[in-house]
């Protein structure tokens, strides 16, 4: 299967630690976007606070963190879109 072809959930935290880091602004970049096959969605805090904004995509279990609204485009296109 392509790697565009997965159904995925992107969880972007949005509890305090991160909000304080620019999830909000992370949140809304992402959802900017029209990615086919990826659901967008605010999580709560996904444990690992001192790297925010944190980001999760599943199935796959790939973490980033430190996102900022200006490396979205590159994961997206790197990691997302195939
Ligand atoms: S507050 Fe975002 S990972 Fe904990």
């Amino acid at each position: 299967m392509e790697n565009s072809q997965i159904e995925r959930r992107l969880l972007v935290c949005q509890n305090r630690t991160c909000r304080k880091q620019g999830s909000a602004k992370v949140l809304a970049t992402f959802h900017k976007f029209d990615m086919p096959n990826i659901t967008v969605e605010k999580s709560g805090c996904l444990g690992k606070c001192g790297n925010g904004p944190m980001i999760l995509v599943l199935p796959e279990e790939l973490w980033y963190g430190h996102v900022e609204p200006q490396n979205i485009a590159v994961i997206m296109e790197k990691y997302l879109l195939g």
